[in-house]
Formats: C-alpha cells, sequence, structure tokens
C-alpha cells in the first residue's frame, strides 16, 4: 500500500495497549510521524523499546486523567517541532486491564462510585480534556481531526452471560463512558466544522488477545462474522479515519465489529 498517511502527525493516547501498539506500528509503516503517550509502566517500555531509533516515533508519558498534564501535552509537543492532525483518544480502563492488574470486578449491587468515577475519569473526562485541549492548540491552527475509541458495548448492551466463569467482565461505567465518547463527537462535529476539523468514532468489536477457547465460542455465537477480529482488522479501519481519504467524514460512528451491531 501507498504510504497514504506521510502528511499525518498522529498522536495517540493509551498507545502501548493492545490496540494502541498496532496502530502505532501500522501508522509508522504508512509514513506517518506518531506522537505515542501512555502512562509510564511496562506497556511504554514495550512500546518505546519497539520502536528506539525511528525517526518518525516520538514518546511522551501522558495521563489522560490529570488536568494539568494533558493542559500542557500539545505544548510540549509543538514545541518539541511537531504539529499534530491527528488526534486519537484511544486510552481507556478496560476489562482486561483490570484483569491484568489483579483487579476485581463487583457486581452492579457493589459497585462504588470511586469505581465507577475512576472508569469515568479516564475513559470519557479523559477523552473531554484532550479534545478541549486540542480545541485550544491545534483547532482552527490547521485542518485536523480527531478520532474517538468507543466500543461494540457502547450503544449496544453488554451479553453478560458471556462473562459467567470468565476471569474478566463487562462492567457498568465501560459501557457507559463509550456511550458518552460518541457524545462527545457528535456534539463536536458541528462546533468544529467552521474551523475545518472534523470527528468521529470508531466502535471495535470483540479483538483477539488471547481469549479462551470456550470465551472465543460464546462471543462468536453474538457476532456475524462468527469470530473476534484480529487487531489489525481495527487497525485497517483506524488508519482510513486518519487518512485525508476520510476528509469529507464527520460526526459518524463507524462499527468494527464483524456486524455484531446489524443484528
Ligand atoms: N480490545 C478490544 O476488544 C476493544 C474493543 C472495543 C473497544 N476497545 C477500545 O479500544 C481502546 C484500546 O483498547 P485496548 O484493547 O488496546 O486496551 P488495553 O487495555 O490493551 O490498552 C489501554 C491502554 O490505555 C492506557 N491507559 C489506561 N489508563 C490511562 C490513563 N489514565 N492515561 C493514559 N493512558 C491510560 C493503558 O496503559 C493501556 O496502554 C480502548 O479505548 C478500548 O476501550 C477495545
Amino acid at each position: 500500500m501507498s504510504q497514504q498517511l506521510s502528511e499525518r502527525t498522529i498522536f495517540i493516547t493509551g498507545s502501548g495497549g493492545v490496540l494502541g501498539s498496532t496502530y502505532v506500528r501500522r501508522m509508522l509503516a504508512q509514513g506517518a510521524r506518531v506522537v505515542a503517550t501512555d502512562l509510564p509502566g511496562h506497556r511504554a517500555e514495550a512500546l518505546q523499546a519497539a520502536h528506539e531509533g525511528n525517526d518518525n516515533f516520538r514518546f511522551y508519558e501522558l495521563d489522560v486523567g490529570d488536568e494539568d498534564q494533558v493542559t500542557e501535552i500539545f505544548k510540549r509537543v509543538i514545541t518539541d517541532g511537531w504539529q499534530p492532525n491527528v488526534v486519537l483518544n484511544n486510552a481507556a480502563i478496560t476489562g482486561e486491564m483490570l484483569m491484568g492488574a489483579g483487579k476485581s470486578f463487583p457486581d452492579f449491587a457493589d459497585t462504588t462510585v470511586a469505581d465507577f468515577e475512576r472508569t469515568m475519569r479516564t475513559n470519557l473526562t479523559g477523552a473531554f480534556m484532550v479534545a478541549r485541549q486540542m480545541d485550544r492548540d491545534i483547532v482552527g491552527n490547521y485542518p485536523a481531526t480527531l478520532i474517538n475509541v468507543a466500543s461494540m458495548y457502547a450503544l449496544n448492551g453488554a451479553h453478560h452471560p458471556i462473562y459467567d466463569g470468565m476471569p474478566f467482565k463487562n462492567f457498568s461505567a465501560y459501557g457507559v463512558s463509550k456511550a458518552g465518547i460518541h457524545g462527545l463527537t457528535v456534539w463536536l462535529a458541528g462546533y468544529w466544522a467552521p474551523r475545518k476539523a472534523t470527528v468521529n468514532t470508531i466502535a471495535p468489536g470483540a479483538v483477539f488477545n488471547g481469549h479462551s477457547e470456550e470465551f472465543q465460542r460464546r462471543v462468536g455465537e453474538l457476532i456475524m462474522a462468527g469470530r473476534m477480529a484480529q487487531p489489525d482488522e481495527i487497525a485497517d479501519a483506524m488508519l482510513f479515519l486518519c487518512s485525508a481519504q476520510a476528509g469529507y467524514i464527520t460526526g459518524q460512528l463507524l462499527n468494527v465489529d464483524g456486524g455484531f451491531a446489524a443484528w
């Protein structure tokens, strides 16, 4: 494929995860400059090690829930010489992240306000703060696009029985935050249009990441394609939304879910 992203400087939050690291690899291969950000830790270290020495790759530590850090981030990147024209609100507290951190998944009745707000802070307030900073530092200065990452479980309810006996669960704040992020997309689309910025939502389906045969079977029964996605299949759509070819698309939600949302 041609270097379809060679005019793109792509800023990504939560870029060390399963999907983020796939996006980074694919974007670099398509000629983009990539400004990868994430919390400090093993994911960030692995991502930096994978792309060390690539002149089109830069990494910044960023907690999207920290207002001071978000307020400074684009100024830092721009002062360092790069101007992001694509921003991905990709960071999230996910079920798999909580499982990896050894967290429990309380029933809904036992979910504390602190649990709920912790997820909302990262997944939704964080996305708002990144978008607001993009408005301040990027939108109107040059054409730009924002891609908010939702989920198959944003506008569709979770199928709770498929998580019975599994080491991770779908938790309430996750779906609520992901529905909210599409609200941010449609709100911003008209607001930014006069300043030549577009904003869209991508809603990935269930992405395979070493899940058990039993989980794959259960989730596969809910999906027209009959199987989970590979990370590269989500990246294919993400790269399109980042490209100039998506320039007339704004305010939309793109399901990349093997037909899950279309039954
Ligand atoms: N993998 C899937 O099946 C799937 C499906 C639908 C939607 N999504 C969405 O895609 C995006 C990426 O998912 P993933 O599967 O790569 O998840 P992941 O758990 O592998 O990665 C999430 C990343 O977000 C980072 N993060 C968490 N809190 C943060 C904070 N406060 N500040 C900055 N970074 C933070 C983590 O460090 C991690 O690198 C998420 O928004 C997720 O909700 C994933």
